[in-house]
C-alpha cells in the first residue's frame, strides 16, 4: 500500500464510531418500557414549529432550483447575514463580499475548516485544540487533517471551561487552530470577553486561527452570550484577523433540516476557505438561501423560540431539583451527573422510554485515559416545557 492511502487510512481508523452510531449498538436488542410514549431528547433537533416565513418564502423563489447557485452565497443572503452580525454583536461593519460566507449547515465548515487552513506537515504545527467534551466534528476534522487533538478538559473544577492557563507554553508554540463552541455543547458554558481577549491575545502571541462555534449563541438562561468578533473589535484589531466564526440557522430558527449557517471573519481566511470550497463545492440553493437571508432578518421568531427554551429549563430543574448540578448557561441541552452514564443511558431507555446521551460518547480520553465525560449525561431539552418536565420526572425515578 502506498503511504499516503495507508496514512489516510490511519487518519479515519484514529476516530471512533459517531456519538450517535454508538447509542444505537447500546440500545441494540434492548426495548422501552411499553407503557410509556417515548421521550427522544438524545439528539440536538430543536422541535418547534416552522417560522411563518419559510413556506412563503419557498413558494415565491421555487424557481432557483432551476439554477447553479455559487458556492460562497449569493449577496442577498450573504448581505443579511453581515447586517445580522452587525446587529448582534454591535460591529461596525461586516463586508458581506469579503468577509461572509454561506454554509450549509455548520458541521460541514467546521470540519471543512481545518482542512483548508492548516499543514501540520508543512507548517510544523501538529495540535489542534478543542475543548473536551466537544462537539465531534472537531476530533475528525482535526484527525483527518492530519492535526493532533490536544483536548482541554471542561469539568466541574474548572466551571466547564476550558482552561487556558492549564496549556504549557510549548503546546501554544505548536498550536495551528484552537476551535473554541461558546455557548458549550454539551455542558452550556458561556465564554465571556475576557476568555475571548486571552485567547485572541496567545493568537498573536503563537500565530494560530480561532474558530468560534456559536451556533447555540441565542439561546441562553440570562446574560446574552458574547461573540468573538464582537471582542476581536472592542480590542481594536483589524479586520477580525485570526477569527472565524461559525453560526447556524439550526438552533436559532429551529430549521436543522434546512442546512443553512455561515461563516465570518477574517477576510484573508474566508478567501482561503472560498478557494477550497470552489472545489468541494458546498453550495446552498437558491431557494433555501432566500429563506436564510429571511431568517437571519427576522428577530421575532427567535425571540419567541428563546422563550419556550427558557420555560422548558425552568420546567425541567423545577421537577428535577438543582442539587448537586450545573445549571446551563446557554444551549439546550442539560449535563447531569450520574453515576455510570452508560448504564444510566440504558436504565433510562428500559424503564422511562428515554433516550439520552451518555457523556463518554461525547468526549474523548485524555493521555492518562480518563474521560471527562464519564459520570454525566446528556439530555436535549427540544419538545417544549411540559415534556421537560415529563423528562425530568423520569429521569429522576431512573435506577441502577
Ligand atoms: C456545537 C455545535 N456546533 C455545530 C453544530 C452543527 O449544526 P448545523 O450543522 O445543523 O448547523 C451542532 C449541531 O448539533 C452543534 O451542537
Amino acid at each position: 500500500m502506498d503511504h499516503n492511502k495507508q496514512s489516510r487510512q490511519v487518519r479515519l481508523e484514529q476516530l471512533g464510531a459517531y456519538p450517535f452510531e454508538r447509542l444505537k449498538s447500546l440500545f441494540a436488542g434492548r426495548a422501552v418500557n411499553p407503557e410509556l410514549n417515548p421521550i427522544d431528547a438524545g439528539a440536538g433537533e430543536p422541535r418547534l414549529p416552522l417560522p411563518s416565513f419559510v413556506a412563503t418564502t419557498l413558494a415565491e423563489q421555487l424557481g432557483g432550483f432551476s439554477k447553479y447557485p455559487s458556492t460562497v452565497g449569493g449577496l442577498p443572503l450573504r448581505q443579511a447575514i453581515a447586517c445580522w452580525l452587525e446587529r448582534r454583536f454591535d460591529l461596525q461593519h461586516v463586508d458581506p463580499l469579503t468577509q461572509v460566507l454561506s454554509a450549509n449547515g455548520t458541521r460541514e465548515a467546521l470540519f471543512a475548516i481545518a482542512h483548508a487552513l492548516i499543514n501540520p506537515e508543512a507548517d510544523k504545527k501538529p495540535y489542534v485544540l478543542m475543548p473536551n467534551p466537544m462537539y465531534q466534528i472537531y476530533l475528525g476534522a482535526a484527525y483527518t487533517a492530519g492535526a493532533e487533538p490536544l483536548f482541554l478538559p471542561c469539568t466541574a473544577e474548572t466551571g466547564f471551561a476550558p482552561d487556558l492557563n492549564a496549556v504549557p507554553e510549548d503546546v501554544w508554540s505548536n498550536t495551528a487552530l484552537v476551535y473554541v463552541c461558546s455557548p458549550s455543547n454539551p455542558t452550556g458554558w458561556i465564554a465571556d470577553a475576557a476568555y475571548f481577549e486571552q485567547l485572541l491575545a496567545l493568537a498573536d502571541k503563537h500565530d494560530f486561527y480561532i474558530v468560534s462555534d456559536e451556533c447555540y449563541s441565542e439561546i441562553y438562561w440570562q446574560d446574552r452570550p458574547v461573540g468573538l468578533l464582537e471582542v476581536a473589535e472592542s480590542l481594536g484589531r483589524d479586520g477580525f484577523s485570526r477569527c472565524l466564526v461559525m453560526n447556524s440557522l439550526s438552533k436559532r430558527s429551529a430549521l436543522p433540516g434546512m442546512r443553512s449557517g455561515l461563516i465570518a471573519g477574517d477576510a484573508e481566511l474566508i478567501a482561503r476557505f472560498a478557494k477550497m470550497r470552489s472545489y468541494t463545492g458546498p453550495a446552498t440553493p437558491l431557494p433555501l438561501q432566500a429563506v436564510a437571508a429571511a431568517a437571519w432578518s427576522d428577530e421575532t421568531h427567535v425571540e419567541q423560540h428563546l422563550d419556550v427554551y427558557r420555560q422548558s429549563l425552568k420546567a425541567f430543574f423545577d421537577v428535577y431539583g438543582t442539587d448537586d448540578v450545573n445549571i446551563p448557561a446557554g444551549s439546550f441541552f442539560v449535563w447531569l451527573p450520574v453515576p455510570d452514564e452508560e448504564a444510566f443511558a440504558v436504565a433510562a431507555y428500559e424503564q422511562q422510554s428515554v433516550t439520552i446521551l451518555p457523556g463518554s460518547y461525547l468526549s474523548a480520553d485524555d493521555d492518562n485515559g480518563v474521560n471527562p465525560g464519564s459520570g454525566y449525561i446528556r439530555a436535549a431539552l427540544v419538545d417544549g416545557p411540559e415534556k421537560a418536565a415529563e423528562l425530568a420526572g423520569r429521569l429522576k425515578v431512573v435506577r441502577l
